[in-house]
């Protein structure tokens, strides 16, 4: 199996027993069209999922993909998260110079890896 084949994407989730008991797609709430170098937020949140020393999710990485550039993606930020104490979601500012797609990964401890993405153009 190829790496990129672990990661629970929109599409292979939507097919698993799991996703229904327990809502481990990162939700992510960033603007459709934004203004070229103009900072924006990206609001990431697990919701509905355990947070025990047992089960969490322990991180949550953001990417851009930039159209047109030769090599993708681009890191962005990530935030470490601690069982209990932090809520499972992050908040990152960042601009871009041109239209493209934000991929969010979460790690959940015991269920893997989990993606989603959204689409954001330059006004
Ligand atoms: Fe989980």
């Amino acid at each position: 199996m190829k790496f990129g084949e672990t990661i629970y994407t929109p599409e292979v989730s939507a097919g698993l027993a799991v996703s229904k008991k327990e809502n481990h797609i990162p939700k992510i709430e960033a603007p459709d069209s934004v203004r070229a170098g103009e900072p924006f937020e990206v609001k990431i949140k697990i919701v509905n999922h355990p947070n025990t020393v047992q089960h969490s999710f322990r991180w949550i990485e953001l990417y851009f993909y930039e159209d047109g550039r030769d090599f993708n993606p681009i890191f962005v930020a990530r935030a470490e998260l601690v069982p209990e104490i932090s809520e499972q979601e992050a908040t990152f500012k960042m601009k871009i110079q041109k239209s493209g797609k934000i991929y969010v990964l979460a790690y959940c401890n015991l269920h893997g890896v989990w993606e989603n993405r959204k689409n954001i153009v330059i006004k």
